[in-house]
């Protein structure tokens, strides 16, 4: 159980990992994710649930602090202690007509079966997906064979439109009759996205990350403002609507252990010395 069969690096800093568990393989639907701990002392993270293969699940994982870089460490042919999940509820998948897909950095991951499962659906794929430059931009392969139309763009213009995700938004929005968005990628990513698709009258839908704990709505963690009203994330989401979500209010929540994060990356670092190779 939990055997990581194969492990690849995406991009630098982000590894993709196939691990057995025929679970969450039987009841995994888009949208989820599962809660990972690596073993006795480690953390929990919730990490998205990628994709399926035979009776492997797919995670893509970014190496950001000690959990996650101690997860990127963890070679082939070892074991996870426990994988919880799968967690959340799934994404609505339906037949809406003309889909926007918009991801960026790790989140293009959590958008793969999204895409794949509208895909299915009959819907018409337009993905735009961002990166900071050209080897941060992921799955391109996989992409470019669900999509209808595709538009990459780069912080740096190393690849694709020299912009960001919201560029790429624009330029479908003035082209095309969009029916419903899905943005997933870092929470200030979201924020804008959500703002453009307002602006131009259409439904967007989220994925969001907020600092979690137990993964199952008891422990209070999670929770989001959405509408005026209460939510956690990890049961009632992570998918919400995005123009209805109090980003400022999250965006200061996910900031609140910044200093104990870095001081237990310092440590880790210390102990097993430089990843800067990751
Ligand atoms: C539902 C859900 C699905 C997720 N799916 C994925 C995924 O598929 N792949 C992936 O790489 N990551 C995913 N994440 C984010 C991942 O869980 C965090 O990056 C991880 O928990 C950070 O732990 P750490 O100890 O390595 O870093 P920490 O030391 O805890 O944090 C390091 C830095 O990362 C930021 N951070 C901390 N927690 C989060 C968070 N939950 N989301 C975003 N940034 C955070 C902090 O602000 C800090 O700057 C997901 C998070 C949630 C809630
Ligand atoms: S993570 Fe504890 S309530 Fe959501």
């Amino acid at each position: 159980m939990n055997v990581i069969r194969r492990k690849r690096r995406l991009a630098p800093g982000v590894y993709d990992f196939l691990i057995e568990n025929k679970h969450i393989v039987k009841y995994a639907q888009p949208g989820q994710f599962v809660v990972i701990r690596l073993h006795e002392k480690a953390e929990r993270i919730p990490i998205t649930i990628a994709g399926k293969e035979e009776d492997c699940f797919r995670a893509v994982v970014r190496a950001v602090g000690k959990s996650t870089y101690e997860l990127c460490l963890a070679e082939e042919g070892s074991s996870i202690m426990d994988v919880a999940g799968p967690l959340g509820r799934p994404s609505e998948i339906d037949f809406y007509g003309n889909v926007m897909l918009v991801g960026g950095g790790v989140g293009i991951a959590t958008l793969l079966p999204i895409a794949e499962a509208l895909k299915a659906k009959g819907n018409k794929l337009y993905v735009v997906l961002g990166g900071r430059s050209k080897e941060y931009v992921i799955m391109l392969e996989e992409f470019s064979k669900l999509a209808d139309e595709l538009i990459i763009t780069t912080d740096d213009g190393s690849f694709g439109i020299k912009g960001v995700v919201t560029d790429g938004m624009q330029l479908l929005f003035e082209r095309e009759k969009i029916d419903i968005v899905w943005a997933v990628g870092p929470t200030i990513m979201m924020k804008f996205c959500s703002m453009k698709a307002k602006e131009h009258g259409v439904k967007i839908w989220v994925s969001l990350n907020p600092i979690m704990v137990d993964g199952t709505g008891m422990c209070g963690a999670c929770r989001v403002s959405v509408d005026g009203k209460i939510r956690f994330a990890c049961v009632d989401g992570p998918e919400f609507e995005g123009d209805r979500v109090d980003w400022d209010e999250l965006l200061k929540r996910l900031a609140q252990y910044r200093k104990e994060e870095e001081e237990s990356l310092k440590l880790f670092i210390q102990e097993v010395g430089d990843l800067s190779w990751l």
